[in-house]
């Protein structure tokens, strides 16, 4: 078995690792600190990241049960794409926020997306107008060395935005925040921004703010994320990756007509990327085996998905194939829940060996109650036994009379129940389905989080496969 690193922990990043650990949460924050496994789907995701930087484009499916790291995955690929100099924008798929509507749910996904919008130097989201910045520091650095002036160079880069749908008003956008730039007018900045974002509701207002007539909405999502990974590109990035979780909650649309839309909108993402016709853009989608597999409502419900996600089916008994579409996470093993716990351990010690509140001896007995309690769940939907692991630590450290002998046994473990089992709405109306939609769970103490992250910056770079 191995020992765990020896880095030290800072005491801020620390605290926010354990409470959202402590919650079921996958941490914002320092996941290379408890990181394990996975080294094969994470080596696969670093050639799709080196292929977008490239120029190229690519689109993944993470399925994996109930509680096995979907989550914790794609925020370890998002650390890594921004490390490799990629945008990255992320998500939770909602009832509310689709890939496809008319009701306005893709606005709102993409606003959220917006939301979210990171860099290496911003990791902790709102970084659009910083990229949009750098893209004006370029042209302003151009013009110092030319001499030609900035807002023909702006154009001249723009330029092959108008090409693709959308790209005229895109790049008259940008041209009104280097105006505001220029003129020192912070409100033409700010709507630009916010145009950018999809933050305008109306075209009336759009108009009268920043003379074009359009705004991001339902109807052309997918064309701006296109236009953005290319506009990124233009500021110096590598490209854009989305990142899209809790893919279940198109599977639970109970209108079969705004479910087929969604897929069909994940057809044409998946068409444009292995045909590389979306440059600079990777989406990477977390899904349960349902939402791909359910012939009724899953994505193989829709024909052309089918056809395109089935599994390679020589890989089976153990053989593996991590360059199809859909990489499916193996499940934790027993010998990396062990190290999983001396992480734990380590961290909870702020990296302290000396102040470590259990054995390697303790971690065994503690293994052993969970198996006796749950059986395989433990290590394989680890969620409430990294969860009890903690509570038990915790006590430990704030009762220092008490040794761990004394309290493994009383710790109540529960095997935890996947809430997309619940039985489905199938009325054909257009509500959502009534299960609690999942992904939303409340934020963690934001502030000291962010906090902890901007201390953390030069953190990712450190991060190891
Ligand atoms: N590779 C890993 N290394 C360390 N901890 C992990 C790893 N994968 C998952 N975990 C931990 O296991 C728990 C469950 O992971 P996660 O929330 O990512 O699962 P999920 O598949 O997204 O679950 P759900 O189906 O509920 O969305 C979390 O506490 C997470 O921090
Ligand atoms: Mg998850």
């Amino acid at each position: 078995m191995t020992t765990p690193p020896q880095t030290t922990i800072r005491p801020r990043e620390r605290d926010a690792l354990l409470q959202s650990l402590r919650s079921g949460v996958v941490p914002r924050m320092g996941q290379q600190h408890v990181q394990v496994g996975r080294v094969n789907e994470v080596k696969a995701l670093l050639s799709d990241i080196n292929r977008i930087n490239d120029g190229g484009s690519g689109s993944r499916f993470i399925v994996g049960d109930y509680g096995s790291g979907k989550t914790f995955f794609l925020h370890i690929v998002r650390s890594i794409a921004m490390q490799q100099k990629l945008v990255t924008v992320h998500a939770d798929l909602y009832p509310d926020r689709r890939l496809h509507a008319t009701g306005g749910q893709a606005r709102s996904l993409y606003a959220e997306l917006m939301r979210n919008m990171a860099t290496r130097a911003k990791p902790d989201g709102g970084a659009m107008p910083s990229i949009v910045e750098r893209f004006v520091s370029q042209a302003l650095t151009e013009s110092r060395d030319t001499g030609a002036p900035v807002e023909s160079i702006i154009r001249r880069n723009l330029s092959e935005l108008s090409e693709l749908t959308g790209g005229y008003d895109f790049a008259e956008v940008i041209a009104k925040y280097w105006q505001g730039h220029d003129t020192d007018n912070e409100q033409l900045k700010s709507d630009a921004v916010r145009w950018l974002r999809g933050e305008f509701s109306t075209r009336t207002d759009a108009r009268a703010a920043l003379g074009v007539r359009t705004i991001i909405d339902d109807s052309n999502f997918y064309d701006q994320l296109k236009l953005l990974a290319r506009f990124v590109r233009l500021a110096g990035f590598g490209g854009i990756l989305i990142c899209l979780d809790e893919m279940v909650n198109l599977y639970k649309l109970a209108n079969s007509q705004a479910r087929n839309s969604n897929y069909e909108q994940i057809l044409r993402i998946l068409n444009d990327s292995t045909q590389g016709s979306a440059a600079g853009l990777g989406f990477i989608f977390g899904g349960t085996p349902d939402f791909l597999l359910d012939p009724r409502r899953g994505l193989y419900s829709y024909a052309a998905l089918q056809s395109r996600l089935e599994e390679n089916s020589y890989a089976v008994d153990g053989l593996v194939d991590y360059s199809g579409p859909v990489l499916r996470l193996t499940s934790l093993t027993p010998e990396d829940f062990y190290v999983l716990l001396t992480k734990l351990r380590h961290v909870q010690a702020a990296g302290d060996e000396s102040a470590y509140l259990i054995s390697d001896e303790g971690i065994t007995q503690y293994m052993n109650h969970c198996a006796q309690r749950i059986g395989d769940a433990y290590f394989r939907t680890p969620r409430n036994t990294i969860k009890g692991f903690l509570d038990l630590l915790a006590v430990l450290e704030q009762n220092p009379d008490r040794v761990w002998e004394d309290l493994i046994t009383s710790i109540n473990l529960e095997r935890e129940s996947n809430p997309d089992l619940a039985p489905l709405n199938t009325a054909t109306d257009s509500s959502p389905a009534p299960a609690r939609p999942r992904g939303f769970l409340p934020e963690l103490q934001p502030a000291e989080d962010r906090q902890a992250m901007s201390d953390t910056d030069d953190e990712l770079s450190a991060f190891k496969l």
